[in-house]
């Protein structure tokens, strides 16, 4: 990844930020290499949330008691946070969800619903998480338009050279792609698709659950319509995550859930909505939770994310030259130059879940499996890989201890 010179993280005193980091598993410290999936929470988050539940928890935009006006500040305050992250123009823009999963749920179905029909292309890509893949299929299956993807290369690269031809076969109405892949840590060429996406006349939706944690977002610079991150993958708690949206499109959309707060007034005739954002936040939310998400975005704010990017890179570098030195084992995806820090891999003749198994006696935390992205898996001509990931918490004493692990894991079963 092209990253600038940049102060090196402090990740000693980083890591006594994170009590997870004190467990033993199997009597060895843990060595967490699965942040891809989900981060741990540094206690600046944890006490974030408990000072709030202690001292300012109500329900939000209800009550005219300063209880409740504290708690909705928190909230909103929140909301101005995430908009800051991403350089949304105006908070409204920014949509509190469950996950990044629900946000691109959001879109498919208010923006696709009404939007899309036969005749009609879907642009996914071959590395998409099913996040962000089985929305737009079944949208696309409802309303009769087609469901087509940019395929990649043997890298795990989008191959851009097929747009031209993807282009004919109809009118594209949305390109919906990840900014970094969480099975390959492919960096995809965002502005350059937004670009094309326009020309085209479609919007541009970005799943940025696996980007946002490590890597600057700016939805202006990046050209997009539609973005959604998670709090859980970027040391926040889970159960929360955003959508940001162009104003004029989320204003023209029909609401996603509909319920309490979501509305202006109500009538045994008829239901008018209210405004942005609240027209799409139905029921009580995750206010908690949205709290500890802001909370996360000031503590990697303030570590920095160019720091975090470069700290991963060189985790990623390193990794990949240790693992490269094993020859019985296969590494997938594009250089390190290209891709965040994220390393899947294949065992010669053992399955992902023994690997995963072994390793975890020794204290090594990884992820087997098909990480949500199947028809990648299929391009790839393996049903899972082993996968390690890393976060600013993450140092090379783990990767050493992984290969050790590997090691172990190929005198056992190998
Ligand atoms: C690229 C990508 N998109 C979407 C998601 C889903 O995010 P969430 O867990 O917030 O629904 C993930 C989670 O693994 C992901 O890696």
């Amino acid at each position: 990844m092209a990253v600038s010179a940049t102060r090196p993280l402090d990740t000693a005193a980083l890591r006594a930020d994170f009590a997870f980091l004190e467990e033993l598993v199997s009597g060895k410290p843990l060595a967490y290499l699965d942040s891809a999936s989900s981060t741990q929470k540094p206690r600046q988050v944890l006490d974030r949330m408990r000072s709030f539940y202690e001292h300012e928890y109500a329900n939000v935009h209800r009550g005219v008691y300063r209880l409740a006006e504290r708690a909705t500040e928190g909230y909103e305050a929140a909301r101005r946070t995430v908009a800051g992250f991403v350089n949304a123009r105006a908070p409204r823009e920014v949509v509190f969800t469950r996950s990044a999963t629900e946000a691109l749920n959001l879109v498919a179905y208010a923006w696709g619903l009404e939007n899309l029909g036969p005749g009609d292309t879907v642009l996914i890509t071959e590395l998409e998480h099913h996040a962000n893949f089985v929305p737009w299929q079944f949208i696309a299956s409802k309303t009769g338009a087609s469901f087509r993807h940019i395929p990649i290369d043997d890298l795990g690269e989008l191959r851009l050279e097929t747009l031209d031809e993807l282009a004919q076969e109809g009118p594209i109405k949305v390109v919906a792609t990840g900014l970094v892949s969480n099975s390959l840590g492919t960096i995809n060429p965002i502005e350059r698709l937004a670009a094309w996406a326009h020309e085209q006349g479609a919007i541009m939706v970005v799943d940025a659950a696996q980007a946002a944690p490590h890597r600057t977002i700016d939805v202006q610079a990046l050209g997009c319509d539609f973005l959604a991150l998670s709090s859980h993958k970027l040391c926040g708690p889970s159960g929360v995550g955003a959508l940001w949206g162009r104003a004029e499109l989320l204003e023209a959309m029909q609401p996603f859930n509909l319920g309490g707060e979501m509305i202006r007034s109500v009538g045994l005739e008829k239901t008018t909505f209210n405004e942005l954002p609240y027209k799409f936040e139905a029921g009580t939310p995750a206010i908690a939770e949205a709290v500890g998400f802001g909370a996360a975005i000031d503590y990697i704010s303030e570590i920095g994310l160019p720091a975090i990017e470069q700290h991963e890179h060189d985790l990623t570098v390193y990794a990949m030259g240790r693992l490269s030195e094993l020859d019985w084992v296969r590494l997938f995806g594009p250089p390190a130059e290209r891709r965040a820090g994220i390393v899947s891999f294949d065992v010669e003749g053992i399955h992902p879940h023994d690997v995963a198994q072994i390793l975890d006696w020794e204290g090594i935390a990884v992820r087997a499996g098909h990480h949500c992205t199947q028809p990648l898996m299929a391009r790839l001509g393996v049903s899972a890989t082993t996968r390690a990931s890393f976060y600013l918490y993450s140092i090379p004493e783990e990767v050493d201890r992984l290969v050790d692990g590997l090691h172990k894991v190929k005198k056992n079963l190998g």
